[in-house]
Formats: structure tokens, C-alpha cells, sequence
């Protein structure tokens, strides 16, 4: 960890160069060390940041307005991993005033100059075995860090969540499935979207696992969670939706949905090293047919989008 350890102070800030210094790809700013490493290869920008802000509105109508599920009465310490624009965790931070946040990334690139004095943000690759102590935390949040966690490293990341929990405490973790779908039949293998989750979803699998997501409830049973419960809910790309609450939700997350497919697959999809090799033009084509299908209500365009929560013993 950067801000931690027994590193002479000059490591310390070689450390801390390396974690910040940036590589401009097509107009965008990316976390260096992160696409050397194949850690998470998504833009670190402030366009990224203003994303992420708007993502976590969509969370917030679709969770009401709830930042934590289960029922934690007066937590004393939060760990928050992948905090991205701290947007999550400044909430939480001042929810609960009297609790430390502790926030964990690989990018310090995101988070704004100004947080609560309450909330503490560390860099450090989420792919490492934690080095917090047991039983520290009344509870954890993991949202939205699936394609920066290697596939190999599933069972031991929820196995540390668990390890750092006290005994009472709590895991949350949301995750999408990158895997856009439609329950009317009208989005083909030949829709922009459907290329896109493709491509997204097999470009990654030899390192990364996807569809994690959707094996969440069985990773934290594994790991020793008890009361596990699972959800999968849609979450609309637009406004389809007959339902009002629904298609609010899809308005307000269509901005988000045409930013999220540029963001996540600028680098995978055009870099000749491992990824999909497009030129920029072809990528930015496929792009434009996508966003295009986003705006598309005929379609009924979604992501899966998973909530699992569970309790240490
Ligand atoms: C999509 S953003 C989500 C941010 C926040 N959790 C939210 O829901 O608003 C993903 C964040 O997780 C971080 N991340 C991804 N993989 C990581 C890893 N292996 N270690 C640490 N942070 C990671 C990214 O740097 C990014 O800030």
C-alpha cells in the first residue's frame, strides 16, 4: 500500500509517481500502471469522474436512495473498495459521521480534492491479499470493481472481505453483467450492443472473469457468509419501461450507459497488444450504432445488474 509499510520514504514516492503518472490514448487520460498491468484500463479523467457521479445517481434511484442494505446500526469503521470518484463514500462518510471510512483504489486520479474528514483514500491494486487486520470492519462495499479483479483472485477477494469483517459485520457488493440484453427478441446478434458485449465479454477471459457477477451468492457462501441473499434486477439503458419508477431510472441512466460503452472498451477494443486491434475508426463506428440503439425504446435495451449481500458470523 502507497500510504503504509516499512518503504523508505524514497520508495515511498517512486510508488506514489508510478500510481499517478498518466498515458493519453485517443483523447483520453488512462492510470499508466494500471494499463501496464492489465489492472483496469479505463479512462481516469474527469469525464470518467463526472460518469461515475451520474452512475451513482442512477444507484441511488434504484436503491432509493440507500447507500447500505442490510441492517448495520452505527458502524464504526467502512471499507469501501474501488472508491473511483468517492462518490459512494463521501455519502457514507457523511451518513455516518462518527465512522472512519476507509477507501481503497488503484487510481487516485478520480477522487476530488475536497472529502470529509471522516473518510481515509489509499491506493492499492484490490488484486493483493488485504493487509488490514481481522475483524476490523462493521462493514464492506464493493461496487462496480469486476473488471479490474482477476479472475484467479474471486474467491480469495470475498474471502478477505470476510476476514477483515467483524463478527455481525457485512458484505454488500453490486456488479453489472456486462451482457446486453432484451426480453422481446429485438436485439440481435447483429445490434451494435450486442457486438459490443461481445467482444467486451471474450476479450477479457483469459484474465478477468465477466460474469463473476453472477456467481457472487456462491463465492460468499464459499467464503463462510451466512443469510446470503441475491438479486438480479434489470438495469435499462433508456427509457423503455412501462412502469414510471423504471423508466426514470432508464432516462436517467442513458447518458451513463453511451459514456460507459466508450469508456470500458476505448483501450480493450483498439490496442494491438491483446486486445481487439479496431482501428479507431471502426471503433468509434461501432460506438455510434450502439449509442444509437441506446436511444432506441423498441429495443428495450439492459444490463443484469447484481446485489448480493451477506453477514459474517
Ligand atoms: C466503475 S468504478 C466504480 C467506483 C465506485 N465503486 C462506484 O460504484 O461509484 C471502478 C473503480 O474501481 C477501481 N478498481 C478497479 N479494479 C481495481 C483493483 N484491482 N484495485 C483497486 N481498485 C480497482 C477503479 O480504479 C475505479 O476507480
Amino acid at each position: 500500500m502507497s500510504t503504509s509499510g516499512s518503504s523508505s520514504l524514497s520508495e515511498t514516492c517512486s510508488l506514489d509517481s508510478a500510481y499517478r503518472r498518466l498515458y493519453h490514448y485517443q483523447g483520453r487520460d488512462f492510470q499508466d500502471y494500471s494499463i501496464e498491468r492489465l489492472i483496469y484500463p479505463v479512462p481516469v479523467d474527469e469525464d470518467e469522474a463526472d460518469r461515475l457521479n451520474r452512475q451513482h445517481a442512477v444507484f441511488k434511484k434504484i436503491f432509493d436512495n440507500r447507500l447500505i442494505f442490510p441492517p448495520v446500526e452505527d458502524p464504526k469503521k467502512i471499507l469501501e473498495c474501488g472508491y473511483g470518484s468517492c462518490a459512494w463514500a463521501i455519502e457514507a462518510a457523511e451518513k455516518y459521521p462518527e465512522a472512519e471510512i476507509i477507501g481503497i483504489d488503484i487510481s487516485p486520479h478520480l477522487k476530488p480534492e475536497e472529502t470529509p474528514g471522516n473518510l481515509w483514500c489509499q491506493f492499492d491494486d484490490l488484486n493483493e491479499s488485504f493487509n488490514f487486520k481481522s475483524g476490523e470492519f462493521d462493514f464492506v462495499h464493493s461496487r462496480l470493481v469486476a473488471p479490474g479483479i482477476n479472475k484467479s483472485r474471486w474467491p480469495g477477494y470475498v474471502r478477505d472481505c470476510f476476514k477483515v469483517l467483524k463478527s455481525g459485520g457485512w458484505l454488500q457488493m453490486v456488479e453489472i453483467y456486462f451482457n446486453a440484453q432484451s426480453d422481446n427478441g429485438t436485439l440481435t446478434e447483429e445490434h451494435g450492443l450486442r457486438r459490443w458485449s461481445k467482444t467486451y465479454l471474450e476479450l477479457f477471459e483469459a484474465e478477468k472473469d465477466l460474469r463473476a457477477p453472477t456467481r457472487m451468492q456462491s463465492l460468499m457462501e464459499a467464503a463462510g457468509f451466512t443469510e446470503v441473499q441475491s438479486r438480479m434486477m434489470p438495469l435499462p439503458l433508456n427509457g423503455w419501461s412501462r412502469d414510471e419508477r423504471d423508466r426514470e431510472i432508464g432516462n436517467l441512466n442513458k447518458s451513463n450507459a453511451k459514456d460507459l460503452i466508450n469508456a470500458m472498451a476505448l483501450w480493450p477494443f483498439t490496442n494491438t497488444e491483446g486486445g481487439a486491434g479496431m482501428s479507431p475508426e471502426q471503433f468509434y463506428v461501432l460506438i455510434a450504432r450502439a449509442r444509437n440503439e441506446i436511444d432506441d425504446l423498441s429495443l428495450r435495451p439492459y444490463f443484469p445488474l447484481y446485489v448480493v449481500i451477506g453477514k459474517k458470523p
